[in-house]
């Protein structure tokens, strides 16, 4: 029997909850007395520190703690993941795993990847193969260049196989589905029984919207904000939006002038979020997560970006792309308002797999010994 060293790196919210399904299989793997032994520990580099940004979800998804905390905080781009990469060095000195297990497109994901390259350490990359094909995206150059230094590349869908392939990468991609799939089949009973998120806020299912906005395009850029903003002050239904930090600092007090249909309140629990995303009559956001939620929860979806990684929505009708235009977003929303339906619930299941690609990746990583 061997056992494998796995080091995943997170660090930014989505993160932890793709890290929740996977590192959640791993335990299972190892119970399930498998010849090969996986043994994880988890590195967070600090890019998110707020407890509702970081903390709540560690301890509602009974995250393994983190190992280390890497405390690398906010900051500009250079400075942020430099940080990150000095500091990972040491621990991946020290540690030598067998691999460096990342998520997504985020600085996180970038440090980690370069770290473990440069010490020929393997790295395995979830959420891997996803462009939307615009490098003034910060987390374009991050995926890219992540999907660049990979052993194993763990696509959602089969569109991101084929957007490898175009880069002529097919060696150790797989399509094993997406894991925040699997976190939300895992949470949806559980967040009815224990969420009250409606009741705290007063709501009735499907009386109102649900909105996030945190892009850098659009929280950096004045107009843009100002557009989306415009937009839903001509919303005719209450708004829920729970603030991203970033929006926040950006808005300022900007936030106590809004209507009093927009209902801003502090960053949710993963729990009440998917609430409030199965709840809610249509979402508007610029999220990557809360639009495959809002698709898997039959909630239809107004994407506040000129472009999306995840193409199958937009193409299977539950997904309108509206940038950040007043005119469009209303018209989208008016659009869905009439047809008032999204995908039957048969089809909405095969756009990102079965739902056991945390376990699909568990037993990829025992097989493989960053050969
Ligand atoms: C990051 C990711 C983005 C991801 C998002 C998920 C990059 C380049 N971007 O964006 O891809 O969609 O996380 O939420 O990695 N802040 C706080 N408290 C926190 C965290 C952030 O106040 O706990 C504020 C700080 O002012 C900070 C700003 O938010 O400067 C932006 O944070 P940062 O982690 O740089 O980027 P995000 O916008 O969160
Ligand atoms: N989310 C949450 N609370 C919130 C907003 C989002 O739990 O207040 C969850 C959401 O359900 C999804 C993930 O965070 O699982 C998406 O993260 P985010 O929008 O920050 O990043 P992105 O997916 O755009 O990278």
């Amino acid at each position: 029997m061997e056992t494998i060293e796995i080091i995943t790196v997170v660090g930014a919210r989505p993160q932890f909850i793709k890290a929740a399904a996977v590192s959640r299989a791993i335990g299972a793997y190892d119970e399930a007395g498998n010849q090969n032994r996986l043994h994880e520990r988890i590195i967070h580099t600090g890019q998110h520190y707020d407890d509702n940004m970081s903390n709540i979800f560690f301890e509602q998804l009974q995250i393994p703690a983190p190992a280390v905390n890497l405390e690398v905080g906010s900051g500009p781009h250079g400075r942020q993941t430099g940080a990150m990469l000095e500091r990972l060095e040491k621990v991946l000195l020290d540690e030598r795993p067998d691999w460096v297990l990342i998520y997504g497109d985020t600085n996180s994901t970038l440090a980690a990847a370069l770290a473990a390259a440069k010490l020929h350490i393997p790295v395995a990359h979830v959420e891997a193969g996803l462009r939307s094909y615009n490098r003034r995206m910060p987390e374009e150059i991050n995926r890219v260049v992540a999907d660049c230094l990979s052993t194993l590349l763990f696509c959602p869908t089969e569109t991101a196989v084929a957007n490898l392939e175009k880069e002529g990468v097919t060696k150790g991609v797989c399509n094993v589905g997406d894991v925040m799939y699997d976190s939300v089949l895992f949470n949806a009973a559980l967040a009815e029984q224990s969420s009250d998120i409606m009741s705290r806020l007063r709501l009735e299912p499907k009386s109102f919207y649900l909105a996030t906005v945190h892009r850098a395009e659009n929280t950096d850029d004045p107009e843009r904000l100002a557009g989306i903003l415009a937009a839903f002050e001509r919303i005719d239904k209450p708004i829920v939006l729970p603030l991203h930090p970033r929006t926040r600092k950006t808005l300022g007090q900007a936030v106590g002038k809004m209507s009093r249909r927009v209902n801003v309140i502090e960053p949710v629990q993963y729990l009440d979020m998917i609430m409030l995303e199965r709840n809610a009559r249509i979402i508007l956001t610029d999220s990557g997560g809360v639009q495959k939620e809002a698709f898997w929860f039959g909630t239809p979806c107004v994407t506040l970006r000129d472009e999306t990684e995840w193409v199958e929505l937009v193409e299977a009708g539950c997904n309108r792309l509206t940038g950040p235009g007043t005119e469009k977003i209303i018209s989208a929303i008016a659009a869905f308002e009439e047809t008032g339906a999204t995908l039957p619930p048969d089809r909405r299941e095969n756009l990102y797999g079965d739902g056991h690609s945390a376990e699909k990746i568990a037993a990829t990583l025992a097989r493989h010994q960053g050969d």
